[in-house]
């Protein structure tokens, strides 16, 4: 089926629904609600010291200052102090101790932001300090862990060690990074009768807003309801971390009777809540002659921060992308999720995907040197094949492998030969600058690595007026997934996009729903939106087969109309026929990925429903006396399937390799020796800016590669694999580093 010839059908470059308002100011994001009388604003008490015993909290001062409303700390929770999203025992607010500097203490409500802000400094907290745990070397060398150290093995990787010809070790560590989204964090708490409570949320994950809400309250999940209409970009810093904004504002609103607004100001957003997770990584690899590995063993040690919160999942996904697009005969990858007085790391873009390459790709150069040989043959001498040679160390086999393909097809298209014997002749001929280029593979695993996060539903309604109302469990935050499912729904009634109207998402019309991660919202959503406006439709055809006096497998949806031969109704005249024949014109949809299994106690199944595959040439210059860098070309290609959106996908990979080029090269956090964060504002906390965008940057989609397996229109994610095409501007700068020895002229 393809996408049919109606506006804004499926495989169509639509624009973003939100284009014009986001560029123009005219998306309501949630501070930018109007806000009900008496609504109150919020400060937090966070703490100053990483590691302190609480003393006593006085906060009688605060509660009779100017306007407020309420001050709460962990004991006027009036039900649990937890709001861990996968284990438990992770508390909303500091409870006895301290763990991080930034750990929210207490929170005050009034009448203003101001008043609340003066209010939170009178809040007088008495702490004994306590000796923290900074590092993560200091963390492993104490055995502190958040959860169980994971392993994945395969074959025997210590053995066949000891019999390859050659081995090299080494070691190599990758930054943490802030999300740095652009709408910080924010919950508008609103409540209702009998303890109900409605909050709005900047969240990806609607549910577990939901859950840690009834927790924090001690009320059941139907009292609560979360909405979302759209984040201000969330990449996956609003995957957990939204429950601690909305849950204070939920215990602030529920004491105080009123609406509650907590939006965290840049510097406490960066302070008080978790980020990409930073590591530590030790490597041995055996390999032959050619370079072709025959055992790896990698220790991948994160900071998970003080708490696990999302860290077993990125920790396990780290350890799944720890052989990136190779194939590795034995073996051992071990996770160290380091316990650290700092904040909870959490998900970020890639989800340790990105950091678990960065060790594999840093031993494949390591190899090349130790060889003598070129990466680029290295690597092809290492890449999945379609023999024996197709197993992933946790045992899922590759079929779909077009990693070799598709760095064939980009070296070529971009002369990539010719681009390295460029750079060696500028090197020849230059001592202060000095050129770099490589080319990174990635192959990427789509799904959650927990099976039963790959579920999702929707709800559809057609009205009499032949207008739909679309609903489902993903979410936006500027992705352009309400733009993909409204381009399903269109699809599937042959109607245009304009008829179909994209609402918040809410758990009183969708439940239960799995956060909108891991890149599979559009393969999700999509496919639950599909099978509700799917069943729709077969009732419509039911209806308007008995008009027609033909059977329903004769009724063809085209061009905004229902045909019967030459004979046709408009849609909006089926539904009203549909509605007189008293046939319900509103589905509900669900969809649960097929063919996926995952053990975690043994870190072995088939986690991944596919692979996504993309490849990067980069080109670097660095500046030999004052170590500044630029980035001068990049080129993509990346595999989409056949995409919903090729202008939304375009944005997806542009957008997510500039992310992953500030990781690597600008960004960087710096905490001070008694675990304080330095940098939590843009003035020292550097994202990368327009002008950071390469001069050459070519972006291409892998066109005629429709997914092997059946997803919605197969289609293939996109979200957060392009990020790690940005690995290939962190080669290239290690390219150009090691040529600081070749020129001749001096
Ligand atoms: N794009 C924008 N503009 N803003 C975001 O916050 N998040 C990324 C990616 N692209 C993000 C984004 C992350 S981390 C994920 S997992 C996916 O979008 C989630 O959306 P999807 O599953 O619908 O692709
Ligand atoms: N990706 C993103 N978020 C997640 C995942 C994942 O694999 N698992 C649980 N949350
Ligand atoms: Mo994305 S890190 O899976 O929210």
């Amino acid at each position: 089926m393809d996408g049919g010839d109606i506006r804004g059908a499926v495989h169509t470059n639509m624009r973003h629904d939100s284009a014009v308002k986001h560029v123009t100011g005219r998306a309501v994001y949630i501070d930018d609600m109007p806000e009900p009388p008496g609504t109150q604003h919020t400060a937090l008490v966070l703490s100053p010291h990483a590691h302190a015993r609480i003393v006593s909290i006085d906060k009688s001062a605060a509660e009779t200052a100017d306007g407020v409303s309420a001050v709460v700390t962990a004991t006027d929770i009036p039900g649990v102090n937890d709001i861990a999203p996968v284990m438990s025992g992770e508390p909303l607010l500091a409870d006895g101790i301290a763990q991080y500097a930034g750990m929210p203490v207490a929170a005050v409500s009034a009448d203003t932001y101001d008043q609340a802000f003066a209010a939170a400094s009178l809040v007088e907290v008495t702490y004994e300090e306590l000796p923290p745990i900074l590092s993560i070397e200091d963390a492993w060398e104490k055995e502190e862990f958040t959860y169980k150290p994971p392993k994945i093995v395969f074959g025997d990787a210590e053995s066949a060690m000891k019999t390859s010809a050659h081995t090299v070790s080494g070691e190599v560590r990758c930054g943490g990074q802030d999300h740095f989204y652009l709408e910080t964090h924010i919950a508008f708490a609103v409540p209702g009768e009998d303890r109900d409570i409605t909050v709005y949320s900047s969240t990806q994950h609607p549910t577990e807003v939901q859950h840690g809400v009834s927790h924090v309250l001690g009320i059941a999940q139907n009292d609560v309801t979360i909405e979302v209409r759209r984040m201000g970009g969330g990449f996956g810093g609003k995957e957990s971390q939204p429950t601690i904004i909305a849950g204070i504002a939920a215990l602030l609103a529920d004491r105080c009777g009123k609406p509650v607004k907590l939006r965290l100001r840049r510097d406490d957003d960066m302070i008080a809540t978790g980020k990409r997770h930073d590591f530590l990584f030790k490597y041995e690899v055996g390999f032959d002659d050619t370079g072709r590995i025959e055992s790896a063993v990698i220790d991948m040690a994160a900071r998970s921060g003080n708490v696990a919160d999302l860290s077993a999942g990125v920790v396990a996904r780290a350890l799944c992308h720890g052989n990136n697009a190779y194939f590795i005969p034995n073996a051992l990858f071990r996770g160290w999720p380091c316990k650290t007085n700092t904040v909870s790391n959490t998900a970020f873009r890639g989800f340790g995907g990105p950091q678990g390459m960065i060790a594999i790709e840093t031993a494949i150069e390591h190899i090349a040197r130790d060889l003598g040989k070129s990466v680029d043959d290295v690597r092809a001498a290492n890449y999945y094949g379609t023999d024996d040679r197709n197993v992933t160390p946790y045992g899922q086999p590759v079929t779909d492998n077009i990693m070799p393909e598709i760095v064939e097809r980009l070296s070529r298209e971009i002369d990539y030969e010719g681009r390295k014997k460029a750079i060696d002749d500028f090197n020849a001929t230059h001592t202060t600058l000095k050129k770099g280029i490589a080319l990174m593979p990635v192959k990427f695993g789509i799904s959650f690595n927990a099976p039963m996060l790959n579920q999702a539903g929707a709800l559809v309604h057609v009205y009499t007026d032949g207008s739909v109302h679309l609903n489902h469990g993903g979410t936006e935050m500027g992705q352009g997934l309400f733009t993909k499912v409204a381009q399903v729904v269109s699809s599937v009634f042959q109607i245009d996009i304009d008829h179909v109207k994209i609402s918040a998402t809410r758990t009183d019309k969708v439940p239960n729903t799995a956060p909108t991660a891991a890149s599979a919202g559009s393969d999700l959503n999509g496919m639950a939106a599909f099978n509700a406006a799917e069943e729709i439709r077969v009732r419509m055809a039911g209806v308007a087969g008995d008009h027609f006096g033909v059977p329903a497998d004769d009724i063809e949806f085209r061009q905004n109309r229902v045909y019967a031969g030459n004979e046709s109704l408009s849609f909006a005249e089926t539904a009203q026929m549909t509605w007189n024949q008293r046939v319900s014109l509103s589905a509900t949809g669900y969809y649960r990925t097929p063919d996926i299994s995952w053990d975690s106690e043994t870190m072995t199944g088939s986690p991944f429903y596919y692979f996504t595959y993309g490849a990067s040439v980069t080109e670097v210059v660095i500046d030999t006396l004052t170590g500044e860098s630029r980035v001068l070309a990049a080129d993509i290609l990346q595999d989409v399937g056949a995409s919903l959106n090729p202008a939304i996908d375009l944005g997806q990979i542009e957008g997510a390799f500039v992310q992953g080029m500030g990781w690597l090269t600008s960004e960087e956090m710096v905490w001070d020796p008694k675990g304080r964060l330095m940098t939590h504002g843009p003035s020292t906390y550097k994202i990368p800016g327009s002008r950071d965008v390469p001069p050459h940057f070519k972006v291409h989609i892998l066109d005629d590669a429709p997914n092997r397996v059946p997803t919605i229109f197969r289609s293939k994610a996109v979200g957060e694999p392009p990020l790690m095409l940005a690995i290939s501007v962190w080669l290239a700068l290690r390219d150009a580093v090691s040529r600081t020895g070749d020129a001749k002229l001096m």
